[in-house]
């Protein structure tokens, strides 16, 4: 993991949790309590009708909390949709844009992807911009190809002060229990990684960039050691305080 910066873990829980769920935070803080201050930045996306209800007991432990997606828009007549400030009002400090189950799911092209990270930087967020080739993408060789198209596309312009992740999750690692080789990893991130530097100059050095896709306590300390992971973006595994406090600890 690059020394530089402080590295991220960020807790994905999909559209998982009730109010019970609560129980799985509270576990946290206590590993937290107990741990002594951990070696990464913690952030739990819950689904947003979560957002408010974990802000105390996130807030105590040093946990931040995020959100799993957000309107291009600020306010207005879009039914159901969330906006960034409404996320930022609830207690969430970061949000993920552009997660392969919104551009699958919900046909979320780049563009799109780009103004709700801008939204985000705009309401005070952090957006975590994720990039990703499907199987066949990298059955083709194409996997640091389409991601540098979709970075180069996808990603907002950055303001000074402004802060900015990307997660390089491959779309068939997620959820599948499989996970790309170290040196796969490795490859991607070093090209994520000049990407930026070459869009942002020294700065680029400073955007944390996660891996995403079957993170779990037996591979996450291999993953995020590696050069140029920054962190990690953890969806089944955050569910489990016990699983995340061990990527945690691992990072
Ligand atoms: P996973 O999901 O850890 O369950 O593979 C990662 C993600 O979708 O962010």
């Amino acid at each position: 993991m690059s020394q530089i910066i402080a590295p991220l873990v960020v807790g994905n829980w999909k559209m998982n949790g009730l109010q019970a769920s609560l129980g799985e935070v509270w576990k946290l803080a206590d590993r937290i309590a107990a741990g002594g201050p951990p070696p990464a930045e913690v952030v739990l996306c819950p689904p947003a009708t979560l957002i408010h209800s974990m802000r105390n007991i996130a807030g105590d432990a040093g946990i931040r909390l995020g959100a799993q997606d957000c309107a291009p828009q600020a306010a207005g007549p879009y039914t159901g949709d969330i906006s960034a400030p409404m996320l930022a009002d609830a207690g969430a400090s970061l949000v993920i844009v552009g997660h392969s189950e919104r551009r699958a799911g919900h046909a979320e092209d780049d563009e799109l992807v780009r103004r709700k990270a801008t939204a985000a930087l705009a309401a005070g967020l952090t957006p975590v911009v994720c990039v990703g080739e499907t199987w066949a993408q990298r059955q083709a060789g194409e996997a640091a190809s389409v991601t540098a198209v979709q970075l180069a596309a996808s990603m907002p312009d950055l303001m000074p002060g402004q802060d900015l992740a990307v997660a390089y999750e491959p779309v068939w690692s997620i959820g599948s229990g499989v996970t790309p080789t170290m040196e796969d990893i490795s490859a991607m991130h070093k090209s994520l990684r000049s990407q930026l530097l070459g869009r942002l100059g020294p700065r680029g050095e400073q955007i944390r960039l996660l891996y995403g896709g079957s993170l779990k306590p037996s591979n996450a300390s291999d993953i995020l050691s590696l050069p140029d992971v920054n962190g990690g973006l953890v969806g089944g595994a955050s569910l489990l305080a016990d699983d995340l406090a061990a990527i945690i600890w691992a990072a």
